[in-house]
């Protein structure tokens, strides 16, 4: 039996979403003092694709920032960053060898990622899935809340947990489950609702920042892209209407309900009705926000402490499970 422990991270690519909070960090701050939570800003993960190394490091506490704004505490939750505890990278290159090729392969996101020209991708995005896994399981984590799009990735963790404990005949990680629950798993962007809202999505106005202000954020669900209908009288009428579905998405999940309540409280409402009272709701929830990101970024040797430290008791967790790793491979 495995002591229940959380594990989640961000890449700092680029900045944060609303998809980023909804999908992970607000449920990160939920399971806050549950259990025992480590929440890391991967960096080791970001540079899979070329980083600006000025950005990246402005980056790495951007997104720590929005870890605290949001109602991460650093004495309740282990907050660092990838690239101070090594023991990702050599468990990653150890889960390199016990993963095969060809369940990279089959790697939806790598495809997605890479494009149509794989060939150019580097070697590090397309094995990375094996160093997620080393980030889950360096900690023995046994639950992991992530998005829709991290769903495969996590089953391919328990694909090399699985093959490890097989070919060394142990019993040493565990069997990580996802947690992918409730209405924000899988937010889409504002422009065509079919592709999810990503830090890396093509323009500004197809998704909300966290560092957006009330005028932005207004601005940018006005402009959302719909078809004309109104809203149906029953959920069952968002099936498909991928736009309309992910508004009301948006909405249930900043108001802590279900799309079955939002529907609920606005049967029939037009356009013109629902787009400025979501508009209303996500300033008052991500206004706060952005004012304590604000704040924490203009203290970055603060923001550096707090990984600095939350590293420290991470290499305390990560280590000695290393150390037990090369004693059963025989290193
Ligand atoms: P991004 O996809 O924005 O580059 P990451 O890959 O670092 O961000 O993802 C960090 C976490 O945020 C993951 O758990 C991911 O599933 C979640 N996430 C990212 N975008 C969304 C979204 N649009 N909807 C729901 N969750 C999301
Ligand atoms: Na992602």
């Amino acid at each position: 039996a495995f002591t229940p422990r959380v594990f989640s991270g961000i890449k700092p690519s680029g900045g944060l979403t609303l998809g980023n909070y909804l999908g992970a960090i607000k449920r990160f701050v939920g399971m806050q003092g549950q259990m025992e939570t480590i929440y890391c800003v991967v960096d080791m993960h970001a540079i899979t694709v070329w980083q600006d190394p000025k950005e990246l490091a402005n980056m790495t506490r951007e997104v720590a920032a929005g870890y605290l704004a949001a109602g991460l505490d650093p004495s309740q939750s282990i907050l660092f960053n990838q690239s101070q505890v090594a023991a990702h990278a050599e468990l990653g290159w150890i889960f390199n060898c016990v993963a095969r090729v060809g369940w990279m392969n089959r790697m939806t996101q790598f495809k997605d990622k890479a494009g149509s020209n794989a060939e150019k991708a580097s070697l590090g995005l397309y094995a990375y899935p094996s160093l997620m896994a080393a980030d889950i399981l360096v900690y023995h984590a046994t639950h992991v809340p992530v998005g829709e799009d991290q769903k495969q990735h996590v089953e391919l963790t328990r694909d090399i947990a699985a093959k490890f404990n097989h070919d060394y005949k142990v019993d040493f990680f565990p069997a990580t489950e996802p947690v992918i629950e409730g209405p924000a798993m899988r937010i889409m962007n504002l422009r065509d609702g079919t592709k999810k809202m990503s830090k890396s999505g093509e323009s500004d106005m197809e998704r909300i920042n966290m560092t957006d202000d009330a005028d932005k954020i207004a601005k940018k669900f006005k402009k959302a892209k719909t078809d004309p209908e109104p809203l149906p009288e029953t959920v069952e009428g968002l099936a498909s209407r991928p736009e309309a579905r992910n508004l009301v998405e948006i909405y249930a999940a900043l108001d802590d309900t279900t799309p079955e309540a939002v529907i609920a409280q606005y049967p029939g409402a037009g356009w013109g009705t629902f787009k400025p009272a979501l508009a209303d709701l996500a300033v008052a929830k991500l206004a706060p926000i952005s004012v304590e990101m604000a704040r924490f970024m203009d203290d970055p040797a603060e923001i550096d402490r707090i990984l600095a430290s939350g590293s420290e008791k991470a290499r305390a967790i990560a280590d000695p499970i290393l150390k037990q790793t090369y004693d059963i491979v025989g290193l």
